[in-house]
């Protein structure tokens, strides 16, 4: 199953064309507003006849993650590609359905978060050091500057090798990653420097 969202569509069109090639059973999933605003409609169906449905959400339709899931066979693969709160969504279903976390794909571009950006500080007691992490700037940049080495890779909050151990927030987590789980981001205790941010004045971390 594909499972594409506005310019999430990208990827997935060369992926049907891939799975068409190779003979796989597939299905394509794409919404967006209405047709008029979604790219590649038309050249999606033909190509791929029968496969895709098309869910425009200005006309009331909607895409119900636990409802995907149960469309994907249970050693199917499902693949998304879209915003961060529909990826979570889907993630969260694939979790409760019991399916394997290696046949859940997706892909993600940059996120907003939940919460609007703005400047705080970032202070690491076993490094004796406080910097700024400006918007526009990640924890990950602004720690590296000061001198602070931190393991990464991604730099899509994907691979959690940035992961920094929280000791104390004074704000709130906007968790803008995809690896931490929903518990991990309820009990507050980690957050991914690359991509997520503290909406707040200070957070005081350990890495
Ligand atoms: S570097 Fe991969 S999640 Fe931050």
């Amino acid at each position: 199953m594909l499972l594409a969202a506005g310019v999430g569509i990208t990827p997935v069109l060369g992926l049907a064309r891939a799975l068409r090639t190779r003979g796989s059973d597939y299905r394509v999933l794409y919404t967006g507003r209405t047709r008029e605003h979604m790219a590649f409609t038309r050249e999606l169906e033909a190509a791929h006849p029968d496969r895709v449905t098309v869910v425009e959400s200005a006309r009331g339709a909607r895409i119900r993650p636990a409802e995907v899931v149960t469309t994907v066979p249970r050693d199917g693969v499902l693949y998304v590609c879209g915003p961060m709160g529909l990826l979570k969504d889907v993630r969260q279903a694939w979790q409760q359905d019991g399916r394997s976390p290696t046949n859940l794909r997706f892909e993600t571009f940059g996120t907003s978060g939940s919460l609007p950006a703005q400047p705080y500080r970032v202070e690491v007691p076993r490094h004796g050091v406080t910097v700024e992490v400006p918007v526009g700037t990640s924890m990950l940049d602004a720690l590296q500057a000061s001198g602070v080495d931190l393991m990464y890779d991604c730099l899509r909050g994907e691979c959690g090798l940035c992961r920094v151990r929280v000791l104390e927030a004074d704000g709130t987590i906007d968790h803008r990653d995809v690896f931490l789980s929903s518990r991990q981001r309820d009990e507050g205790r980690q957050m991914c420097g690359c991509v997520s941010r503290v909406a707040g004045a200070k957070v005081t971390i350990d890495c």
